[in-house]
């Protein structure tokens, strides 16, 4: 079979965030340990009226569009999720009916703290590189709304997105190398949400050098694989991205891991434009990495096209893989036309009071009254006899 990858991305966010600065001052720290210590400059915030759904089924659409292609060609419909809705209905389930992708594809979602996503992703590549696919195409959708609760260690490390990933035999934006990617999976209890938390656990310094025992174990296992290959063999790097700082954390570690004396050296060309989208949305979770690469893509300076890309997917609890794949000719071209930095732009600045006001309504989201359909296309209007309603997509 030819290459298999990625054919188009869909990126949603919500159309409201914090400045850092502002959120610093509020809780009495120095703005540059938020915009250089964590690395994000705004901070998306999601109101009542958006959810994991909501993010999913935005992104979905927008990949479609990207793509040009009509949702009946879609065979396998996965959501990675950590923030899911249901303990058994799963998100992709109300992203089919919104989206209106038809009855015979495989629906599900998948669970792994941040590396939900890329199982989905990696189960998707598979699907189609079997044959089983004949001829249909994937989507995975990587949803979150990253949350820590207020006045915690982890409150600057908050966001709320989707990516969307259309997974084909046409990839048009990345492909994806099969076999030789590299896996680290370890039982440790660094992050978790026990079912009865809105808030996340986390021990945040130990999450960290978890998440660097992981990239190190990952990365020995790509290598062991790909005898000979450090990571001069690629031109940029998009690493799980929690905040901005840990990217680089990672890629310090990395370089490390090469033997290289001066590991710094090299982040501005390989890692500094995946940050760029990421510092303005802040964590989204599943779909961090991809953000990541969505913005390499949409922001890099260097031309990438035929060149080698590594990816590295964290999840804390933990699972962790590195794999690589080559860009696509004209894929900086079919990302930077999508326009991200504008939709980003277009969002709306909302005061601490406010973020305070929409952390405290979250605390019963599962449990929102049924508002009267109006207002945009895509939106939780609220439960009904125990069951989610969603403002149709218009
Ligand atoms: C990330 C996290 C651990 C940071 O917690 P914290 O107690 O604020 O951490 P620190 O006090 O060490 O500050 C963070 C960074 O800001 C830097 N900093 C502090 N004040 C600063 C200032 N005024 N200007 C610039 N940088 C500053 C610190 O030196 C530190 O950088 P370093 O990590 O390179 O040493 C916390 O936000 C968290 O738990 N987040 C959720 C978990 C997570 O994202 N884990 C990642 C792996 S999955």
């Amino acid at each position: 079979m030819s290459s298999v990858g990625i054919e188009a991305i869909g990126l949603a966010v919500p159309p409201t965030y914090v400045d850092m600065v502002d959120l610093a001052r509020a809780r009495n720290v120095e703005p540059s340990k938020y915009l250089e210590g964590i690395g994000t400059t705004r901070m998306a915030v999601a109101l009542p009226d958006e959810d994991t759904v909501t993010l999913a089924a935005r992104a979905a659409q927008a990949a479609l569009a990207s793509a040009a292609i009509s949702p009946d060609a879609i065979g396998l419909l996965a959501v990675g999720t950590e923030t899911g809705v249901d303990h058994s209905k799963p998100v992709a389930s109300y992203v089919q009916s919104l989206v209106g992708i038809g009855r015979r594809c495989r629906v599900f979602e998948t669970k792994h703290a941040c590396y939900g996503g890329t199982a989905a992703l990696q189960l998707a590549l598979d699907w189609i590189r079997s044959g089983s696919a004949a001829g249909q195409k994937a989507l995975v959708i990587c949803s979150d709304i990253a949350r820590y609760g207020l006045h915690t260690a982890g409150e600057p490390t908050q966001g709320a997105g989707a990516v969307a990933i259309l997974v084909s035999d046409d990839p048009k934006l990345v492909s994806l190398e099969p076999h030789k990617t590299g896996i680290y999976a370890h039982d440790v209890h660094d992050f978790w949400r026990p079912l009865y938390s809105k808030d996340a656990f986390v021990d945040g310094p130990y999450s960290v050098q978890c998440y660097l025992d992981a990239l190190a174990g990952a990365y020995q296992h790509f290598r062991d694989k790909n005898p000979g290959v450090t990571s001069d063999a690629f031109a940029a790097l998009a690493y799980h991205v929690p905040y901005g700082k840990m990217a680089r954390k990672a890629h310090r570690h990395l370089r490390s891991l090469d033997g290289d004396p001066t590991p710094d050296a090299t982040f501005d060309r390989l890692v500094a434009s995946s940050l760029s989208l990421c510092a303005q949305v802040g964590n989204i979770y599943t779909g961090s990495l991809y953000l990541a690469l969505t913005s390499t893509l949409a922001t890099s300076p260097t031309p990438l096209d035929g060149q080698r890309i590594g990816l590295f997917s964290y999840g804390s609890g933990s699972c962790a893989e590195f794999f690589a794949g080559t860009v696509t000719p004209g894929a900086q071209d079919r990302v930077r036309a999508l326009d991200l930095p504008a939709l980003l732009d277009a969002r709306r600045q909302v005061s601490i009071a406010e973020y305070e006001q929409v952390m405290a309504e979250r605390e019963s989201i599962d449990q929102r009254p049924l508002g009267a359909p109006a207002g945009p296309a895509l939106r939780y209007l609220g439960v009904d006899a125990n069951k989610r309603v969603y403002q149709p997509a218009g």
